[in-house]
């Protein structure tokens, strides 16, 4: 009887003569992998030979389109950029450690400057809804983040295995984490999340202090309060999973800039490389 697999043909015929027919013309084709072993198998008719040939024919089709879908894939996969989270307070230094580590190479990326921008914006339809978020000092809905961030790392850095994005202010909740492990998390390789580690106090003193002069709306003291208020029951979930992970950096962040980052720097030196 006939047997089939996706490389190879066996037909079964009732006739002898039919198979010395079909076989070379099978083999005619070039681009189906059929190895056509003629038996001799009286039970079998002409019209079951060619059913067993197309077949074999369609499933060599699949077995073609499966390998074709999946090379493009793995191409599409492609290089993974390299990506270095930095959380922490409002306040806490994100955006000063940011700017030192873009001197090593990094191209930055901050989750508030971001959804500025796109506030700003003319026409933009997230504008009001970025407005009334930031406004109120609570988070943006994390669609929107995780949008903005990819377009960001696709428009600003080159997507290869080279790139590398420090990313400031995000994931900033349970929720973006998920967001995040559902859509970015398998097109770049996380090195780690680094963790800057200051006192609330010290955090608005800072903000303060900045907002006699920064221009930003959501810099006065009550926003500030609100802002500091969510930050940590947001951050605690991710200090867990990250530290779970092995990819919890943690640094005082308390200590002049310079310090702060001369320890940035050897966490980053430490973290796997390998994308
Ligand atoms: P974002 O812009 O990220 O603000 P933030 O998290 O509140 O942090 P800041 O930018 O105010 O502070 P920073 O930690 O970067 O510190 P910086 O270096 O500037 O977000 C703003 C808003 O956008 C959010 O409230 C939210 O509504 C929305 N948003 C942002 N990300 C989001 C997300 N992922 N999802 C949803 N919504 C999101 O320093 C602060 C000041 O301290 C400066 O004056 C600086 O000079 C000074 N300073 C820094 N380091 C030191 C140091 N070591 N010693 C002394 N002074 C220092």
């Amino acid at each position: 009887m006939a047997r089939l697999a996706p490389t190879s043909l066996s037909v079964a015929l009732g006739r002898p003569g039919i198979g010395q027919v079909v076989a070379p013309l099978l083999r005619l084709v070039p681009s189906l992998p059929v190895t056509a072993q003629v038996l001799t198998d009286r039970s079998c008719s002409p019209a079951r030979v060619l059913l067993a040939a197309s077949a074999v024919w369609a499933g060599a089709r699949r077995t073609r389109s499966f390998a074709r879908r999946s090379a493009a894939d793995s191409a599409a996969e492609g290089p993974k950029p390299k990506v270095v989270f930095v959380i922490g307070g409002p306040g806490s230094g994100k955006g000063t450690q940011c700017e030192f580590i873009r001197e090593m190479g990094f191209t930055h990326l901050s989750a508030g400057e971001l959804l500025r921008e796109e506030r700003q914006r003319e026409g933009s339809e997230l504008g009001a809804e970025i407005e009334a978020a930031m406004t109120s000092g609570k988070a943006v809905p994390s669609e929107v983040i995780a949008k903005l961030l990819e377009q960001a790392m696709r428009e600003r850095g080159a997507w290869t295995q080279s790139a590398s994005f420090v990313v400031d202010g995000y994931p900033r909740s349970e929720e973006q984490l998920r967001g995040w492990q559902t859509t970015l998390s398998s097109k770049v390789k996380l090195l780690c999340c680094l963790y800057l580690e200051v006192e609330k106090e010290e955090m608005r003193r800072r903000l303060l202090s900045r907002a006699e002069n920064s221009g930003r709306v959501d810099d006065n003291e009550e926003v500030i309060e609100k802002r500091l208020s969510g930050f940590q029951a947001d951050t605690e979930p991710l200090l867990k999973f990250f530290e779970d992970e092995g990819q919890l950096c943690t640094v005082d962040g308390s200590r002049a800039p310079q310090e702060v980052f001369a320890d940035v720097e050897s966490q980053l030196a430490e973290a796997p490389q390998e994308a």
